[in-house]
């Protein structure tokens, strides 16, 4: 009985042309303050996820492997949930329509569990273990530029359709990164390995962490454009 209603109300919404994102403010597009605010005013609806979109919940979001191969030393992450997005806010949200690029910068704070495998050495320490695993930090920072196209469908509505990106990143704040299970629970072995996760984080996570970066990154961009191939300009752009 959900099912059908809801299923009739997307049909009757989308059909009548209602608006798809009625919680977006439009504004124009010079105008800083209010793309940013009304971006970050879209989180809390976009991150549950938009079924009639068909845009998926992103807290958690689920990613089922990502892996560092660093020819010295091996790392796999499996089925990690991340959990933050919901917090982001925006720093900056620019449009820069002479280059077609949207130019973004979030704050987020992440945490991350799931399991991993960790095979051979990190800077000369023998690195072992497989288990559970935690990672932790209060903020990143995350710099993207999007490019983008403008395409017109049948009806004449324009689109922005994004077509690539660049990213970089800042860890703000310390990065707890927490393996379980190190050398099968050998807790002597493990020690000068954990005690270089804690005073090295810095370097080491931004090798370590990067592959779930990337895909959070990869993962939230494929959402952004599901959305505003969904969402024509004239709903988001105060004209
Ligand atoms: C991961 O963390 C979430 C949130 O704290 C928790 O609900 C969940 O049980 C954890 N999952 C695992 C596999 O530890």
């Amino acid at each position: 009985m959900k099912t059908h209603l809801f299923a009739f109300l997307t049909v009757v919404l989308t059909g009548a042309n209602a608006a798809l994102a009625p919680f977006i403010k439009p504004c124009k597009l010079n105008d800083k303050e209010c793309v940013k605010s009304s971006a970050t005013a879209a989180i809390p609806f976009i991150v549950p996820g938009i079924p009639a979109l068909d845009i998926p919940p992103s807290e958690p979001l689920y990613i089922k492997q990502a892996t560092s191969d660093q020819g010295e030393m091996k790392l796999t992450f499996n089925d990690m949930n991340i959990y933050g997005l919901s917090q982001s806010t925006f720093n900056n949200v620019e449009m820069d329509e002479a280059k077609s690029v949207i130019r973004i910068e979030l704050e987020t704070p992440l945490f991350a569990n799931g399991t991993y495998k960790l095979e051979g050495k990190i800077l000369f320490i023998p690195a072992e273990g497989e288990g559970n695993i935690e990672i932790k930090t209060d903020k990143v920072k995350v710099f993207i530029d999007v490019k983008y196209t403008t395409i017109t469908d049948k009806k004449g509505d324009k689109y922005w359709k994004l077509i690539s990106y660049d990213y970089k990143y800042d860890l703000i704040k310390k990065v707890y990164f927490m393996p379980e299970n190190l050398f099968g629970g050998d807790a002597t072995r493990a020690k000068p390995l954990l005690e270089l996760f804690d005073q090295s984080w810095k370097e080491l996570i931004t090798e370590l962490g990067a592959p779930i970066i990337k895909d959070v990154v990869k993962i939230a961009i494929e959402r952004v454009k599901k959305f505003f191939l969904a969402v024509s300009i004239s709903e988001l752009v105060q004209s």
